[in-house]
C-alpha cells in the first residue's frame, strides 16, 4: 500500500474530529459555531476573513485580558477557554492519583491524538512524535543525525537562537561545519532564496536548515523548492515549522522535506508547553533520540517520546486545541489573520517616517509584520507602545534585523488594531526622525 492510501485510510478513520460529540469542544461551541458558519457559507474564505460578526464568535471563545492589548502572539499564543478547561480538568484527575490517572489513564489518550495530529498535518501517525515544544523537536534531529567531523550544514543567520546554537554546540564538540548565509529580508523572490541555499552546497553539504516563517519578520520561505533543490544534490533538510503549523493552511508533505518540527502553543493555541515532531517513516531508525532510549535505533517514533514525567494533562489539552482549529477551518484561519495583519500594516505603511520590514504580498507573509519608526530604537517603539496605549508588542534586533514585531491572533479585534495605527501615527509624529 502506498503511504498516500495509507494517510487517506487513516484520515478516514480518524473522523471523530472537533464535532464529535464526545469533545468539550463540541459541547461549548458547536452549536453557535455551526449558526455563524452557516451564515457565511455563500462566502469563499478570503470574504468570510473580513466579516466582523463571524469572528466575534471565535473572538468570545478567548479568555483574554482587557486590560492590555496582546500583540506578541508570535512569541506564544493564548489558548481558548475550552482548551484551558480541557487542561484543568485532565489536571485535577491527574492529581486525584498521579501513577494511576497519568500512565494508566491519561496514557491511554496518546495514540488517539498522535492519529488527530498526523490527520491535521497531513502525515502516518507513525511519524509523529509529541512533545514539549520545537526546540526539544528541533534540537532532537540537530543533535541525533549521525554527522561527522568535515560534515557541513547549512542555515542562515536569520534562523532561530536555539537551533543555530545546538549547530555550533556540535561543531565545537564534533568538529562538523555549520555555514551560515545572510538574507536582506524581506524577499520577494523564491529564486533568489533558493540560489542562496545552492550557492552555499558543497560536496561535504549534509543537510540544510530551514526555518519556513522567520519569527523576527515573518517572511514565508519557498520550502519546497528549497527542498527540491536539496534532494536533487543528495542533502536532506529539516524545516523548522514553529510558526507556520496551525497558521498556514499547508501538510507536511507539500514541502518535501525530512524532518519537521513545530511548537503547538503559537498558532494551533494548543496549551502552553507542547510540540510535534515529524520524520519521514523511512529515517526514524537512524536519529538517535535526545533523552535516552533503550532502543535507539528502533524504527517507532516512540522512542522519541521517552522523555521521564512531564504534564500529561497539558499533552492531552493539545487534542481540544486541534478541535477549536478544525472548528474554524485551516484556510479560514490563514485567511483571516493574513487579513489582520494587512488591516494595520497597510494603514501605518502611508504614515511619514514609518516602514514595515515585512511583505504585504500575500504569498510571503501572514499574521507577523515589522515595523519601525525612524528616529526610534526597537527597545523606545515597544516601549512607548505599552506605557501610553498599553499595546504588547516586542521589539527585535537581531543580525541585520531592526523593527518591532507585531503579531495579532484570530482573538484580536479590528478596534484593537485601530488603536495601534493610532498609536504609531501618535509617536511617529512627535519623533525626531535620524538623518
Ligand atoms: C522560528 C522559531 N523556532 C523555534 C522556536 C522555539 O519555540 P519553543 O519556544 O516553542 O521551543 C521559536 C520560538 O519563538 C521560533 O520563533
Amino acid at each position: 500500500m502506498t503511504n498516500d492510501r495509507r494517510i487517506f485510510l487513516k484520515q478516514a478513520a480518524t473522523l471523530a474530529g472537533a464535532f464529535s460529540v464526545n469533545s468539550l469542544f463540541n459541547q461549548v461551541h458547536a452549536a453557535d459555531w455551526q449558526k455563524a458558519s452557516q451564515k457565511v457559507k455563500h462566502l469563499t474564505d478570503g470574504e468570510v476573513a473580513a466579516d466582523e460578526d463571524f469572528w466575534r464568535v471565535i473572538q468570545q471563545s478567548y479568555t483574554v485580558n482587557p486590560g492590555i492589548i496582546n500583540l506578541n502572539n508570535g512569541g506564544v499564543s493564548p489558548s481558548p477557554l475550552v482548551v484551558q478547561q480541557a487542561v484543568e480538568r485532565f489536571n485535577q484527575l491527574a492529581n486525584e492519583g498521579p501513577s494511576y490517572f497519568m500512565w494508566r489513564i491519561l496514557d491511554q489518550g496518546r495514540e488517539p491524538l498522535r492519529e488527530k495530529l498526523a490527520n491535521l498535518a497531513g502525515t502516518l501517525p507513525d511519524e509523529i512524535a509529541v512533545n514539549r515544544n520545537a526546540t526539544e523537536s528541533l534540537n532532537t534531529i540537530i543533535l541525533g543525525l549521525d554527522l561527522k567531523s568535515g560534515d557541513e550544514v547549512i542555515g542562515t543567520k536569520q534562523d532561530y537562537p536555539h537551533m543555530i546554537q545546538a549547530y555550533q554546540q556540535r561543531a565545537m564538540r564534533e568538529g562538523i561545519v555549520y555555514k551560515q548565509i545572510s538574507l536582506d529580508l524581506p524577499i520577494e523572490d523564491d529564486e533568489q532564496i533558493v540560489k542562496a541555499y545552492a550557492g552555499a552546497i558543497t560536496p561535504k553539504t549534509k543537510l540544510l536548515h530551514v526555518t519556513h516563517m522567520i519569527n523576527w519578520v515573518g517572511q514565508i520561505m519557498p520550502v519546497q523548492k528549497i527542498c527540491d533543490m536539496a534532494h536533487a544534490k543528495g542533502i536532506e533538510v529539516l524545516v523548522d515549522g514553529a510558526h507556520s503549523f496551525g497558521l498556514l493552511d499547508f501538510k507536511i508533505p507539500d514541502l518535501h522535506c525530512d524532518y519537521f518540527g513545530t511548537s503547538l502553543h503559537k498558532f494551533l493555541s494548543a496549551p502552553i508547553g507542547s510540540g510535534m515532531m515529524w520524520v519521514k517513516k523511512e529515517k526514524i531508525e537512524k536519529i538517535w533520540p535526545l533523552p535516552s532510549s533503550g532502543q535507539p535505533h528502533s524504527s517507532d517514533i516512540r522512542k522519541f517520546e521517552e522523555l521521564g514525567t512531564r504534564s500529561f494533562p497539558i499533552e492531552q489539552g493539545i487534542g481540544e486545541a486541534v478541535n477549536f482549529h478544525e472548528g474554524i477551518g485551516s484556510k479560514r484561519k490563514e485567511e483571516r489573520i493574513r487579513y489582520l495583519k494587512d488591516y494595520w500594516a497597510s494603514k501605518v505603511q502611508r504614515i511619514p517616517k514609518v516602514k514595515l520590514h515585512t511583505s504585504l504580498n500575500p504569498k510571503y507573509s501572514c499574521a507577523i509584520c515589522g515595523v519601525s519608526i525612524n528616529g526610534m530604537t526597537p527597545a523606545e517603539l515597544d516601549t512607548a507602545l505599552f506605557d501610553k496605549y498599553k499595546i504588547h508588542t516586542v521589539g527585535i534586533v537581531w543580525e541585520n534585523i531592526s523593527c518591532v514585531r507585531v503579531t495579532p491572533h484570530v482573538y484580536t479585534t479590528l478596534p484593537d488594531l485601530d488603536k495601534l495605527v493610532n498609536a504609531i501615527g501618535e509617536i511617529a509624529s512627535k519623533t525626531k526622525p535620524r538623518l
